[in-house]
């Protein structure tokens, strides 16, 4: 197996096969399937919301490379005149570096500093890329879902109800079929507003917007997943989140760190050290939670078992389809095909040599032959 896997490691440099999940069940006998808000995926790698999902070519490019899904970029919501509670939400950055950063715990790794906010064209323009991507997800094999951010309100103030019935409205109905599959953004541009300076507000917000979002989508059923910022009350703080999260169907778990020295959101070791932290709590209360979407940090098919062991059965990534060149092994295809290569077929650091090693040591065991990612997330 570790040959082969040395063998495959070299030879998909410069090709990724067109079924990868197919290819890794065969030449491997693993069965990578995985799992994103009710939808089965043939791997868990998806693409978090951001930069990196604003077209129609971008979509296009992803699905070539062979990625499970893709989560399109928060768009900012509006009431039916137009009016958008979150607008300051809404600005145009386009400049965005890639830069090392070391952790706390000493640990190198990399962080995206960027300035700008959410979708910053017409509502219009994002329609149309709902419809190609509902269009794209039932003609498959890639999953590709909206992201919104809706109005939130102060303890004495209520939800701006008009806003969440007509966003949710209207992304429904570009994205046609039988049910809206959306991600609900809580930003780490949010976690540092004065807005999220009281917990008792946060835990509000998480507790009333799915039913808000329900609610909205009057002309069909709608799939939610809450994406939970690192709030800045502390640790224990972000266990009482997922607590309030319930109503959800699924939680990605959690968006970047904010610094407030520098005003701006940061990744590296520092988010997923923390993420894995909250979570092994959450994993040891046993609460009865929604399932789980892993984010921050992930860089290698071993920090995809970290997540996975506490439950997440799929990760979104971001940084690490905007490294250079350079840092990937591959040498041609998109960025996504080249992090794909490395997250799943590298012979340390890759899913198939953890997955293989987690059966060695005899915490993984094979049925009917074969090993399952899912089985990772159950234990
Ligand atoms: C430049 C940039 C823009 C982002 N924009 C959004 C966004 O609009 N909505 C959202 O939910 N997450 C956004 N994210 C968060 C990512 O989807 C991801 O969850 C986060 O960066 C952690 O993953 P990573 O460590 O792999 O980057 C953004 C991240 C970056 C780096």
């Amino acid at each position: 197996m570790r040959a082969r896997l040395e063998g495959d490691f070299e030879r998909f440099r410069g090709e990724l096969p067109a079924d990868l999940a197919a290819h890794v069940r065969e030449t491997y006998r693993i069965d990578l399937t995985a799992r994103y808000l009710g939808f089965t995926l043939p791997h868990p790698i998806g693409k978090g919301s951001g930069q990196l999902s604003l077209n129609q070519e971008q979509l296009e490019t992803d699905r070539a490379a062979g990625l499970a899904f893709v989560v399109l970029k928060t768009v900012i919501a509006e009431d039916a005149a137009g009016t958008r509670a979150m607008d300051a939400w809404a600005i145009h950055e386009t400049r965005m570096r890639i830069e090392k950063v070391r952790s706390a715990s000493g640990l190198d790794g990399w962080t995206v500093t960027w300035k700008g906010r959410g979708w910053d064209r017409s509502f219009d323009d994002y329609l149309e890329l709902v419809r190609t991507a509902g269009d794209m997800t039932r003609s498959g094999p890639m999953v590709t879902v909206p992201s919104a951010k809706y109005h939130l309100p102060r303890m004495d103030e209520e939800f701006r109800e008009g806003e969440y019935r007509h966003t949710t409205e209207r992304l429904a109905g570009a994205w046609g079929g039988d049910f809206l599959p959306l991600e609900k953004d809580f930003s780490p541009t949010l976690a540092g507003d004065a807005l999220a300076g009281e917990r008792d507000r946060i835990l509000r917000w998480l507790r009333e917007v799915p039913g808000l979002i329900r609610r909205g989508a009057v002309c069909m059923p709608a799939r939610i997943a809450l994406k939970l910022m690192n709030a800045r009350h502390g640790e224990p703080f972000q266990l009482d989140m997922v607590k309030a999260a319930g109503g959800a169907d699924t939680l990605v778990c959690f968006n970047r760190l904010w610094s407030d020295a520098r005003r701006v959101a940061y990744g590296g070791y520092d988010l997923s050290d923390r993420n894995l932290r909250v979570l092994e709590a959450v994993k040891a209360s046993r609460l009865e939670r929604p399932s789980l979407s892993g984010t921050g940090n992930v860089s290698s098919g071993r920090m995809i078992l970290e997540y996975a062991k506490l439950g997440c059965e799929s990760v979104q990534l971001h940084t690490f389809f905007q490294l250079p060149l350079s840092e990937y092994a591959a040498t041609a295809g998109s960025r996504t095909q080249r992090a794909l290569h490395a997250l799943l077929f590298h012979p340390e650091s890759g899913l198939i040599a953890g997955l293989l090693d987690l059966e060695r040591s005899g915490r993984l065991h094979r049925r009917d032959g074969e090993l399952r990612f899912l089985d990772v997330t159950d234990r």
